[in-house]
Protein backbone atom coordinates (compact mmCIF):
# COMPACT_ATOMS: atom_id res chain seq x y z
CA UNK A 1 0.00 0.00 0.00
CA UNK A 2 1.36 3.56 -1.08
CA UNK A 3 -0.01 6.54 -0.06
CA UNK A 4 -0.57 7.43 -3.57
CA UNK A 5 -1.28 5.62 -6.88
CA UNK A 6 2.17 8.04 -8.50
CA UNK A 7 4.23 6.31 -5.38
CA UNK A 8 3.02 3.13 -6.41
CA UNK A 9 3.86 3.38 -10.24
CA UNK A 10 7.21 4.82 -9.74
CA UNK A 11 8.13 1.81 -7.77
CA UNK A 12 6.54 -0.73 -10.31
CA UNK A 13 8.16 1.05 -13.44
CA UNK A 14 11.59 1.12 -11.61
CA UNK A 15 11.28 -2.74 -10.62
CA UNK A 16 9.85 -3.11 -14.87
CA UNK A 17 12.84 -0.86 -16.12
CA UNK A 18 15.79 -3.35 -13.76
CA UNK A 19 13.57 -6.58 -15.23
CA UNK A 20 14.07 -5.16 -18.70
CA UNK A 21 17.46 -3.86 -18.69
CA UNK A 22 18.81 -7.05 -17.24
CA UNK A 23 17.12 -9.10 -19.30
CA UNK A 24 18.64 -7.33 -22.10
CA UNK A 25 22.00 -6.76 -21.02
CA UNK A 26 22.04 -11.01 -20.90
CA UNK A 27 20.54 -10.98 -24.24
CA UNK A 28 17.02 -12.18 -24.00
CA UNK A 29 13.90 -10.67 -24.41
CA UNK A 30 11.55 -9.42 -21.70
CA UNK A 31 7.91 -10.29 -21.95
CA UNK A 32 5.17 -7.89 -20.46
CA UNK A 33 1.75 -8.14 -19.68
CA UNK A 34 -0.45 -5.60 -19.81
CA UNK A 35 -3.80 -4.21 -19.35
CA UNK A 36 -5.57 -1.45 -20.41
CA UNK A 37 -8.57 1.21 -18.84
CA UNK A 38 -7.83 4.37 -16.09
CA UNK A 39 -5.36 2.30 -14.19
CA UNK A 40 -2.32 1.41 -15.98
CA UNK A 41 -2.40 4.92 -17.80
CA UNK A 42 0.52 6.28 -15.08
CA UNK A 43 1.75 3.71 -14.92
CA UNK A 44 2.59 3.98 -18.44
CA UNK A 45 3.59 7.37 -18.58
CA UNK A 46 6.35 6.83 -16.29
CA UNK A 47 7.60 3.84 -18.27
CA UNK A 48 7.72 7.03 -21.44
CA UNK A 49 9.50 9.26 -18.97
CA UNK A 50 11.96 6.59 -18.45
CA UNK A 51 12.63 5.80 -21.69
CA UNK A 52 12.48 9.82 -22.96
CA UNK A 53 15.12 10.22 -19.80
CA UNK A 54 16.59 7.46 -18.68
CA UNK A 55 17.39 5.92 -21.81
CA UNK A 56 15.26 2.68 -20.95
CA UNK A 57 14.72 1.15 -24.39
CA UNK A 58 11.80 -1.43 -25.13
CA UNK A 59 13.35 -2.94 -28.42
CA UNK A 60 13.91 -6.15 -26.69
CA UNK A 61 10.44 -6.39 -25.02
CA UNK A 62 7.41 -8.49 -25.85
CA UNK A 63 3.88 -7.51 -25.05
CA UNK A 64 0.80 -9.34 -24.65
CA UNK A 65 -2.48 -7.60 -23.74
CA UNK A 66 -5.08 -9.34 -21.84
CA UNK A 67 -8.02 -8.35 -23.95
CA UNK A 68 -9.78 -6.43 -26.65
CA UNK A 69 -13.67 -5.86 -27.28
CA UNK A 70 -14.69 -7.38 -29.80
CA UNK A 71 -16.47 -5.94 -32.75
CA UNK A 72 -14.27 -2.77 -32.91
CA UNK A 73 -12.20 -2.40 -35.72
CA UNK A 74 -7.57 -1.48 -34.03
CA UNK A 75 -9.02 2.30 -35.44
CA UNK A 76 -11.77 2.49 -33.32
CA UNK A 77 -11.17 5.30 -30.78
CA UNK A 78 -12.23 2.73 -27.86
CA UNK A 79 -10.40 -0.17 -29.11
CA UNK A 80 -7.70 -1.18 -26.43
CA UNK A 81 -5.14 -1.09 -29.77
CA UNK A 82 -5.70 2.55 -29.75
CA UNK A 83 -5.14 2.83 -26.36
CA UNK A 84 -1.86 1.31 -25.97
CA UNK A 85 -0.44 3.20 -29.10
CA UNK A 86 -2.08 6.30 -27.76
CA UNK A 87 -0.23 5.71 -23.79
CA UNK A 88 2.58 3.37 -24.64
CA UNK A 89 3.37 2.45 -28.00
CA UNK A 90 3.46 5.59 -30.09
CA UNK A 91 5.93 6.59 -27.27
CA UNK A 92 8.71 4.51 -26.75
CA UNK A 93 11.10 2.55 -29.06
CA UNK A 94 9.17 -1.13 -28.94
CA UNK A 95 9.25 -2.89 -32.33
CA UNK A 96 5.42 -3.48 -33.73
CA UNK A 97 6.10 -7.13 -34.78
CA UNK A 98 6.73 -7.62 -30.46
CA UNK A 99 3.24 -6.20 -29.98
CA UNK A 100 0.36 -8.46 -29.22
CA UNK A 101 -3.43 -7.34 -28.36
CA UNK A 102 -5.98 -9.79 -29.13
CA UNK A 103 -8.07 -9.04 -32.05
CA UNK A 104 -11.46 -7.73 -32.04
CA UNK A 105 -12.78 -8.52 -35.29
CA UNK A 106 -11.74 -12.36 -35.92
CA UNK A 107 -14.91 -13.75 -38.03
CA UNK A 108 -17.20 -15.60 -35.03
CA UNK A 109 -16.00 -18.77 -37.34
CA UNK A 110 -12.64 -18.39 -36.04
CA UNK A 111 -12.12 -17.04 -32.66
CA UNK A 112 -11.35 -20.40 -31.26
CA UNK A 113 -8.47 -21.11 -33.67
CA UNK A 114 -7.15 -17.86 -32.86
CA UNK A 115 -7.78 -17.51 -29.39
CA UNK A 116 -5.13 -20.69 -29.47
CA UNK A 117 -3.11 -19.47 -31.63
CA UNK A 118 -2.79 -16.57 -28.84
CA UNK A 119 -2.04 -19.06 -26.19
CA UNK A 120 0.82 -20.87 -28.63
CA UNK A 121 1.90 -17.19 -29.44
CA UNK A 122 2.89 -16.21 -25.51
CA UNK A 123 4.47 -19.80 -24.78
CA UNK A 124 6.53 -19.36 -28.03
CA UNK A 125 7.55 -15.87 -26.64
CA UNK A 126 8.75 -18.07 -23.46
CA UNK A 127 5.74 -17.28 -21.13
CA UNK A 128 4.85 -13.69 -19.78
CA UNK A 129 7.54 -12.64 -17.20
CA UNK A 130 5.30 -9.73 -15.73
CA UNK A 131 1.29 -9.40 -16.11
CA UNK A 132 -0.05 -6.10 -14.79
CA UNK A 133 -4.28 -6.16 -13.78
CA UNK A 134 -6.44 -4.17 -12.78
CA UNK A 135 -10.05 -5.22 -11.43
CA UNK A 136 -12.82 -4.58 -12.41
CA UNK A 137 -16.10 -4.07 -10.05
CA UNK A 138 -17.04 -7.13 -10.66
CA UNK A 139 -13.91 -8.68 -9.82
CA UNK A 140 -12.75 -9.23 -13.09
CA UNK A 141 -8.91 -9.32 -14.00
CA UNK A 142 -8.99 -9.03 -18.21
CA UNK A 143 -12.38 -9.82 -18.90
CA UNK A 144 -12.96 -12.79 -16.75
CA UNK A 145 -15.90 -12.17 -15.40
CA UNK A 146 -17.55 -14.55 -12.86
CA UNK A 147 -18.07 -17.03 -12.65
CA UNK A 148 -14.41 -17.79 -14.46
CA UNK A 149 -12.71 -20.61 -12.92
CA UNK A 150 -8.68 -20.98 -13.33
CA UNK A 151 -9.29 -23.52 -16.05
CA UNK A 152 -10.15 -20.68 -18.55
CA UNK A 153 -8.00 -19.81 -21.76
CA UNK A 154 -7.94 -16.92 -23.83
CA UNK A 155 -11.30 -16.99 -25.21
CA UNK A 156 -14.51 -14.93 -26.06
CA UNK A 157 -16.87 -13.52 -23.11
CA UNK A 158 -19.86 -11.89 -22.70
CA UNK A 159 -19.35 -8.65 -20.34
CA UNK A 160 -21.52 -8.13 -17.22
CA UNK A 161 -23.65 -5.65 -16.68
CA UNK A 162 -21.73 -3.92 -14.25
CA UNK A 163 -18.80 -3.56 -16.41
CA UNK A 164 -20.55 -2.51 -19.43
CA UNK A 165 -22.20 0.20 -17.32
CA UNK A 166 -18.51 1.74 -16.50
CA UNK A 167 -17.78 1.81 -19.90
CA UNK A 168 -20.92 3.49 -20.91
CA UNK A 169 -18.73 7.28 -20.86
CA UNK A 170 -16.00 6.04 -22.72
CA UNK A 171 -18.79 4.74 -25.53
CA UNK A 172 -20.80 7.86 -25.31
CA UNK A 173 -24.11 5.82 -24.04
CA UNK A 174 -24.56 1.73 -22.80
CA UNK A 175 -25.56 0.99 -26.37
CA UNK A 176 -22.65 1.42 -27.23
CA UNK A 177 -20.73 -0.56 -25.56
CA UNK A 178 -19.31 -3.69 -26.97
CA UNK A 179 -21.30 -6.74 -25.32
CA UNK A 180 -18.35 -9.58 -25.69
CA UNK A 181 -14.74 -9.24 -25.49
CA UNK A 182 -11.80 -11.45 -26.30
CA UNK A 183 -9.90 -11.98 -23.02
CA UNK A 184 -7.09 -14.26 -21.57
CA UNK A 185 -7.63 -16.66 -19.26
CA UNK A 186 -7.68 -17.31 -15.44
CA UNK A 187 -5.56 -20.05 -16.17
CA UNK A 188 -3.48 -17.65 -18.86
CA UNK A 189 -2.77 -15.10 -16.30
CA UNK A 190 -1.47 -17.57 -13.71
CA UNK A 191 1.08 -18.63 -15.31
CA UNK A 192 2.53 -15.47 -16.02
CA UNK A 193 6.12 -15.10 -13.66
CA UNK A 194 4.72 -12.69 -11.42
CA UNK A 195 1.26 -10.57 -11.46
CA UNK A 196 0.89 -7.32 -10.17
CA UNK A 197 -2.83 -6.11 -9.63
CA UNK A 198 -3.44 -2.36 -9.40
CA UNK A 199 -6.03 -0.78 -8.08
CA UNK A 200 -6.74 3.15 -6.72
CA UNK A 201 -9.16 4.80 -5.24
CA UNK A 202 -12.46 4.40 -2.99
CA UNK A 203 -14.37 3.11 -5.84
CA UNK A 204 -11.92 -0.23 -5.84
CA UNK A 205 -12.05 -0.53 -2.08
CA UNK A 206 -14.90 -3.11 -1.89
CA UNK A 207 -13.83 -5.20 -4.47
CA UNK A 208 -10.17 -5.32 -3.54
CA UNK A 209 -11.12 -5.92 -0.06
CA UNK A 210 -13.72 -8.65 -0.64
CA UNK A 211 -10.65 -10.20 -3.01
CA UNK A 212 -7.69 -10.81 -0.99
CA UNK A 213 -10.09 -11.90 1.79
CA UNK A 214 -11.61 -14.83 -1.02
CA UNK A 215 -10.31 -18.15 -1.21
CA UNK A 216 -9.97 -19.17 -5.02
CA UNK A 217 -13.70 -18.66 -5.97
CA UNK A 218 -15.19 -18.24 -9.67
CA UNK A 219 -17.34 -15.55 -8.57
CA UNK A 220 -14.54 -13.52 -7.73
CA UNK A 221 -12.29 -14.20 -10.47
CA UNK A 222 -9.13 -12.22 -9.11
CA UNK A 223 -9.60 -14.49 -6.14
CA UNK A 224 -7.50 -16.95 -7.82
CA UNK A 225 -4.15 -14.59 -7.39
CA UNK A 226 -4.36 -15.37 -3.90
CA UNK A 227 -3.10 -18.80 -5.33
CA UNK A 228 -0.12 -17.69 -6.79
CA UNK A 229 3.50 -17.89 -5.94
CA UNK A 230 4.58 -14.09 -6.72
CA UNK A 231 1.23 -11.79 -7.30
CA UNK A 232 0.66 -8.99 -5.50
CA UNK A 233 -1.96 -6.04 -5.56
CA UNK A 234 -0.16 -2.74 -5.45
CA UNK A 235 -2.64 -0.70 -4.14
CA UNK A 236 -3.01 3.29 -2.87
CA UNK A 237 -4.48 3.93 0.68
CA UNK A 238 -7.99 4.97 -0.68
CA UNK A 239 -8.52 1.20 -2.41
CA UNK A 240 -6.53 -0.32 0.45
CA UNK A 241 -8.93 -2.78 2.78
CA UNK A 242 -9.69 -1.32 6.06
CA UNK A 243 -8.53 -4.49 8.03
CA UNK A 244 -4.57 -3.28 6.65
C1 LIG B 1 -8.44 -4.01 -19.17
C2 LIG B 1 -8.80 -5.06 -18.22
C3 LIG B 1 -9.79 -4.82 -17.14
C4 LIG B 1 -9.54 -3.53 -16.36
C5 LIG B 1 -10.62 -3.33 -15.29
C6 LIG B 1 -10.42 -2.04 -14.51
O1 LIG B 1 -7.44 -4.47 -20.06
O2 LIG B 1 -8.29 -6.14 -18.35
O3 LIG B 1 -9.76 -5.92 -16.26
O4 LIG B 1 -8.27 -3.59 -15.79
O5 LIG B 1 -11.87 -3.32 -15.88
O6 LIG B 1 -10.62 -0.95 -15.37
P1 LIG B 1 -10.26 0.53 -14.89
O7 LIG B 1 -8.78 0.56 -14.71
O8 LIG B 1 -10.68 1.43 -16.02
O9 LIG B 1 -10.98 0.76 -13.61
Amino acid sequence: VHSTSQQAVEQLAGEIAAGIRKRTRQGGRYVLGLATGSTPIPLYEELVRLHREEGLSFEKVTTFNLDEYYGLSPESEQSYHHFMQKHLFSKVDIAPERIHIPDGMVPRNEVERYCAEYEEAITQAGGIDLQILGIGRTGHIGFNEPPSDDSTRTRLVTLDPVTRQDAASDFGGLDFVPKEAITMGIATILEARTAVLLAWGERKQEIVSRSLASSPSSSIPASFLNLHQDAAYLLDEAAAPEFQ
